[in-house]
C-alpha cells in the first residue's frame, strides 16, 4: 500500500481529486467507484472545481456507489442517492442514467445484489474506487466480525456505526439498521483504490489498518492485499501509526 500523509483535509481532498482527474482524462468513459460520508465531500468539491475549470468531462463517465441504507427511498434526504446528487452529480455533466447506487427499496434483495455484481462486471469493472474508513475499520458497510462477505449483500449495521451515523438523523432510532453494500471481493475488483482518512477520530482505524495484522476484525486491513491501493490521510489520522 502506498501511503501519502498530508497536512489537512483540504490537501487530502486535492490529492485524491488529482488521481481521479488523471483517470478521467486518460479515459473519458471510465467507471468511478464512489462513497458517501463526510470524508469524500472535499474530493467531490475539488472534482466539481476541475469540471468547471474544463479539466474533466463527465459526459461519458459512469459511476457505481459502494452502498445504500436499507430500506430507504431515493428522495429521502438521508439516502446515499440523495447525497450523491447533492454533493456531485447535480453539479457536473454526468448523465444520471450512468450513475448507479444500490436500490434501498429493492423488494428481492438477493436478486438485487446478484444484479449489482453483474452490473459492475458488465461495465468492465471499476477504474478507481474511493473509500472512507469507519472508526471501527469498516469499508463500505463491511463491518468487523468473524466473517466477511465477498460480494454485494444486505447487512446489519453495528451499534457503533448506527451511533456514528446518527449525527445525520433526528435520532439514533431513525438510523436504518440495515444496508446494501458491495462486499470485499466487489471492492477488490477495482483496478485502483484510494482510501481517505482525516482527523483524530480515524487514527485508531488507520493504525489497525496498517498494523500488519490482516483480520476480519478490521476489514480495512484486507486492503493491504490489493495490488494498487493508496492511502491519503492527514497528520491527525496518521498520528497513532
Ligand atoms: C460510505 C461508506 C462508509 C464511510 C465510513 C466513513 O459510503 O461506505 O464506509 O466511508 O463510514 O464515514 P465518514 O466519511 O462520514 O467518516
Amino acid at each position: 500500500m502506498q501511503i501519502k500523509v498530508v497536512e489537512n483535509y483540504e490537501e487530502m481532498s486535492r490529492a485524491a481529486a488529482d488521481l481521479f482527474a488523471e483517470i478521467i482524462s486518460a479515459n473519458n468513459d471510465c467507471v468511478l467507484g464512489l462513497a458517501t460520508g463526510d470524508t469524500p465531500i472535499g474530493l467531490y468539491n475539488c472534482m466539481i472545481d476541475d469540471y468547471k475549470a474544463g479539466k474533466i468531462d463527465f459526459a461519458k463517465v459512469k459511476s457505481v456507489n459502494l452502498d445504500e441504507y436499507y430500506p430507504i427511498a431515493p428522495d429521502n434526504d438521508q439516502s446515499y442517492r440523495y447525497f450523491m446528487n447533492k454533493y456531485l452529480f447535480d453539479s457536473v455533466n454526468i448523465d444520471k442514467k450512468n450513475t448507479y447506487v444500490p436500490d434501498g427499496q429493492a423488494k428481492d434483495t438477493d436478486a438485487f445484489c446478484a444484479g449489482y455484481e453483474k452490473l459492475i462486471n458488465s461495465l468492465g469493472g471499476i477504474d478507481i474506487q474511493v473509500l472512507g474508513i469507519g472508526r471501527n475499520g469498516h469499508i463500505g458497510f463491511n463491518e468487523p466480525g468473524a466473517e466477511l462477505h465477498p460480494y454485494t449483500h444486505l447487512t446489519s449495521l453495528t451499534d457503533s456505526t448506527i451511533e456514528a451515523n446518527s449525527r445525520f438523523f433526528a435520532s439514533e432510532a431513525d438510523v436504518p439498521k440495515h444496508a446494501l453494500t458491495m462486499g470485499i471481493r466487489s471492492i477488490f475488483k477495482a483496478r485502483k483504490i484510494v482510501v481517505l482518512a482525516s482527523g483524530e477520530g480515524k487514527a485508531e482505524a488507520v493504525k489497525a489498518m496498517l498494523s500488519g495484522n490482516i483480520s476480519t476484525s478490521c476489514p480495512a486491513s484486507l486492503l493491504c492485499l490489493h495490488s494498487d491501493v493508496i492511502l491519503i490521510c492527514d497528520k491527525a489520522a496518521y498520528s497513532l501509526v
